[in-house]
């Protein structure tokens, strides 16, 4: 075995890995990831389920550089929007300042409320008519900080608000077409992952190695593997009753292998 694997079969990820995993480069990897079109797509899927009306209050959580925040405040939700990176945050805050023709627009009424946070400390109380958790960011937490996660977002909400959730992570999603390596090519970004499925912790740990301007740089992310019977059960232990599960945007029926997951809950 080279240095470079060894290193590699010992090195795991921290618990609490995402405090500094989100800066610089992995900013740039979530930017070129997602299309402004799939922004938009997911954008109305929120609106067809959220089940808000216009000036209904609605959390974000992570909300990442606000991208889906915007389009939300844009078709007339008034958002309050939480992430724990700070460069994200100030991205956020500085799009919202720019002119009203940009994706944040400055006009009032579609102003977002952008909070530097951490998800895992969420105390509002019965405040917001709905939530959602996107963009893959539903398997940082391991099982018993999800489970406080969700009872905190539970308490956040109304009774009868709805919460949805997206996620690339579930078990019946990842395990199916499980690769210990890929390689991806994004423009001027070329990244490798490495991943370990580690059955013991149902859990994958993951090296993320960019390469840009000659330069290398490695991250390590851990993410949790729950199945959707787990997370029906979790969500429904802290007071969320699942309404449906859809496999994509279009609402095609979640089933063995589908890419994504989409949960829409209620908070009792
Ligand atoms: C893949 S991005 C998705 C962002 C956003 N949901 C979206 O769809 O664009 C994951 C985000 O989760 C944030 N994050 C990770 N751990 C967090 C935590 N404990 N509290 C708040 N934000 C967190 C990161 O800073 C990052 O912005």
């Amino acid at each position: 075995m080279s240095y470079t694997n060894l290193l590699y079969h010992i090195v795991y990820a921290t618990k609490d890995w995402f405090e500094t995993f989100f800066h610089g480069v992995t900013l740039d990897l979530w930017r070129k990831a997602i299309p402004l079109e799939q922004t938009t797509a997911e954008a109305e899927f929120l609106i067809d389920h959220l089940n808000c009306d216009a000036g209904a209050r609605v959390l974000d959580v992570p909300c990442g550089n606000g991208r889906l925040s915007f389009e939300l405040a844009q078709r007339g939700l008034r958002v309050t929007a939480v992430d724990i990176s700070e460069e994200f945050i100030a991205e956020a805050r500085a799009i919202q300042s720019g002119p009203p023709a940009t994706a944040g627009g400055s006009d009032s009424s579609t102003r977002v409320e952008f909070i530097l946070g951490d998800m895992r400390h969420i105390e509002d109380q019965g405040i917001y008519d709905g939530a959602y958790c996107f963009g893959n960011s539903f398997a940082f937490l391991e099982h018993a900080e999800l489970e406080k996660f969700l009872r905190a977002i539970a308490r956040a909400l109304k009774p009868g608000a709805r919460f949805i959730i997206e996620t690339g992570m579930a078990a019946e999603s990842v395990l199916p077409d499980f690769e210990e390596q890929s390689s991806h090519d994004m423009g001027d970004l070329a990244l490798t992952i490495k991943e370990r499925y580690l059955a013991a912790e149902s859990c994958i740990d993951s090296e993320y190695i960019f390469e840009r301007d000659g330069q290398t740089e490695s991250r390590l992310a851990r993410e949790w593997i729950y199945t959707v019977a787990e997370i029906r059960r979790m969500l429904e232990r802290a007071g969320l009753s699942v309404l449906d599960l859809y496999g994509s945007l279009k609402c095609k029926p979640y089933k063995l292998g589908s890419r994504e997951l989409f949960i829409v809950s209620e908070a009792r």
